[in-house]
This record gives C-alpha cells, sequence and structure tokens, in this order.
C-alpha cells in the first residue's frame, strides 16, 4: 500500500522536483517503444526562413517569398520568421517573465496550479488515459483569447509583469497571424480572406510556456511526445540556447535549429483540413536534454469553436478531391478524436 501511495505522490510532483534527486524517472515516463535515433546523430530540418515583412508588401521580392511559403507549408510544415516587427528587446523580456516564473519557489507556482480535470495553469503532463507515457515537462497553459475563457487565478502575478507582456506579445503575434493568414490564401492562388473566413469573429489564442529539465535518462523519456498541433497555427519562441525540437519528414525525424530571435511557425491540423491537406500539419517532438533546461513558449491560434472548419472549395477538384470532411470545434474534439485514430486528423479523412 505504502508503495502505491509513494507512487502516486511521486507523479503529483513537477517534473522540476523529479528532476532534482533523481537518477532514474518514474516508470510512468518511460518510453515502451524507445525513441528512436540519438539526437546528436540526428540531421538538421532544412527549415525555410522566410522574411515576413516581403510577405504582404507590394515589392517585387513578395512574390518570391509568397512561393517560398507555400513550399516551406507543403514540404515541412515549418518555416522560422525573420523581420517579424517584433524587438529583440521585447522577446528577450517575454524569456525572462519565463525563466523568472519557472524559477520561483515551488510553493509559489503552485498558487497557479491547474485543477485536477482542467489544462488552464500550472502542472506537468495532464494524464488522459491510466497507461498515457508521461512528458518530462511542466507548462503554465493559459487560455487569452476569448477573454471570458481567461483563468485569472491561474495568470501568474509574480513577476509582476508577466501579464502585460503576455497582452502585448498575444497582440503582435495577432497582427502576425491575420497577414499570415492572407499570404497563405494569396500563396494558393485564393482571395485573402478565404482562410480567415473561417477562422470566425472569436477565435481562441491559447499560450504555453514549457520547462524541460534536465533527464538523466534522455535515451528513455521524451520531454513532449510526439504530436501534431490542434491548433491552425503555432508560432514557438525557441529556446535561444538549448535545442530539443524535432520534426518528422518524409519518415524521418530532423533537428529543428535555433535561429535566435527568429520565430518558429507551423501548420496545425485546421489549416491542413482548410487547405485539403495542401498544408501539412507536421508531426513534432521534443526530446530530453541530459544537462541542461530548456524553455520555450508557445502561442495557438485556433479558429472560433461555433465556426465550420473545411477544405476551402478552391482547393477541390477532380485532381484534388475533398480529403476532409468539415469539423465544428476541432480543438474541443482533439482527444475524442484522438480515441478513433491514431492521428487526430486521420478521424476525418473522407
Ligand atoms: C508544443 C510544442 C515544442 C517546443 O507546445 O505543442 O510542440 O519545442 N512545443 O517546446
Ligand atoms: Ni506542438
Amino acid at each position: 500500500m505504502a508503495a502505491v501511495v509513494s507512487a502516486a505522490s511521486s507523479l503529483a510532483k513537477s517534473v522540476q522536483e523529479l528532476a532534482i534527486n533523481t537518477s532514474a524517472p518514474p516508470e510512468k515516463y518511460i518510453r515502451k517503444e524507445g525513441i528512436g535515433g540519438s539526437p546528436s546523430e540526428l540531421p538538421y530540418l532544412d527549415i525555410p526562413v522566410l522574411d515576413l515583412s516581403l510577405l504582404n508588401s507590394s515589392s517585387p521580392e513578395a512574390e518570391e517569398e509568397l512561393k517560398r511559403l507555400r513550399f516551406a507549408f507543403s514540404s515541412c510544415g515549418y518555416f522560422q520568421a525573420i523581420n517579424h516587427g517584433i524587438d529583440t528587446s521585447f522577446l528577450d523580456e517575454v524569456h525572462d517573465v519565463t525563466r523568472e516564473f519557472f524559477t520561483l519557489p515551488i510553493e509559489e507556482k503552485k498558487k497557479y496550479s491547474r485543477d485536477a480535470d482542467d489544462i488552464d495553469g500550472y502542472g506537468n503532463d495532464t494524464v488522459y488515459s491510466e497507461n498515457q507515457t508521461l512528458d518530462w515537462n511542466d507548462r503554465l497553459y493559459l487560455n487569452i483569447k476569448p477573454e471570458n475563457k481567461r483563468k485569472m487565478k491561474v495568470w501568474p502575478e509574480n513577476p509582476t509583469t508577466f501579464r502585460k507582456i503576455l497582452l502585448d506579445l498575444t497582440a503582435k503575434l495577432e497582427n502576425i497571424n491575420e497577414n499570415l493568414f492572407k499570404a497563405m490564401a494569396k500563396s494558393l492562388g485564393l482571395e485573402e480572406n478565404s482562410f480567415l473566413k473561417q477562422y470566425g469573429e472569436d477565435p481562441i489564442v491559447l499560450s504555453r510556456f514549457n520547462l524541460y529539465p534536465p533527464c538523466p535518462t534522455p535515451d528513455l523519456v521524451l520531454a513532449a511526445k510526439a504530436h501534431g498541433d490542434a491548433s491552425a497555427m503555432t508560432y514557438l519562441l525557441q529556446d535561444k540556447q538549448v535545442e530539443g525540437l524535432q520534426a518528422l519528414k518524409d519518415d524521418q525525424w530532423y533537428k529543428v535549429p535555433i535561429i535566435p530571435n527568429a520565430i518558429v511557425v507551423n501548420v496545425g491540423d485546421q489549416v491542413e483540413i482548410m487547405t485539403n491537406g495542401i498544408f501539412k500539419s507536421p508531426i513534432h517532438r521534443v526530446v530530453t536534454n541530459p544537462e541542461r533546461e530548456r524553455m520555450t513558449i508557445a502561442v495557438f491560434f485556433t479558429p472560433d469553436p461555433t465556426s465550420e472548419i473545411k477544405p476551402v472549395d478552391e482547393l477541390i477538384d477532380e485532381k484534388n478531391p475533398k480529403f476532409y470532411k468539415s469539423v465544428i470545434d476541432y480543438t474541443g474534439n482533439y482527444f475524442k478524436f484522438f480515441q478513433l485514430g491514431k492521428r487526430p486528423l486521420d478521424a476525418l479523412k473522407v
């Protein structure tokens, strides 16, 4: 009995606490199928670097940049955004408050703990099933929009600038996202609002602050298991020093390189649906590091849950028949789809 109790209480611990005195992570974190491939030996993803200031400009280079956007999203589903208009000094502030939050004493952080049956707040991997392998990761997960979905009791007030910085970051990314959605439509020869129309009046913005503590057995434990994002579009501020993100392309894992101050942008499942599978929502994962901790900030843009998401008519023809069924509230149903198919998206194939 005692063993069960201590096993249960060790699971409630943050990964940060587990990482302090352990040479062997608890069984629940060990991958049964192994990880496959030593990260240090994997090749780097040849990830396009796009100049966002060109995408919607009237300069002659814009056309070329739109072609590169189309190539990026229809091949690996990723690009690194530069000239995105967010100052380096502001990005540093975002990284700084993230670090300050995660280095607060554990008791202070626990003031913002998520409830057991909720995802909003500070905590470790949400457990959906008994035999789930857990991720070596603590996160602070916050619903930012719509405003009535904010759970202010789990929004840190320490550091004092945290809330303001998060809202500023959101506003800047919203701007980028709107321009990117227009550019995506143009890159496919569509009217620029083709995707924004489906995006709806009251879209969802979610943020996830990730802490990946060092792990003594990196070959056995993942920091984030392989997944596709349930969003329409994801923006990631990578750690500026420590690598960890990997993307799957043609059945091969690639490391996503760090470009300091670039924003890593990836297609989420809902853009794959809207583009009838032309743009790919990449499968990705995060590996653990034996020595160094890693911190990232991910912001997810997701259509209004009442809006119907479906392949844009102009992208369906005899050569490219309709690939996905329409869906309402994909994000809300993500884990339900998970139960049906290997990948939630598979559940929506025609
Ligand atoms: C995510 C994610 C990657 C990273 O939060 O969905 O894939 O490097 N994060 O933190
Ligand atoms: Ni992800």
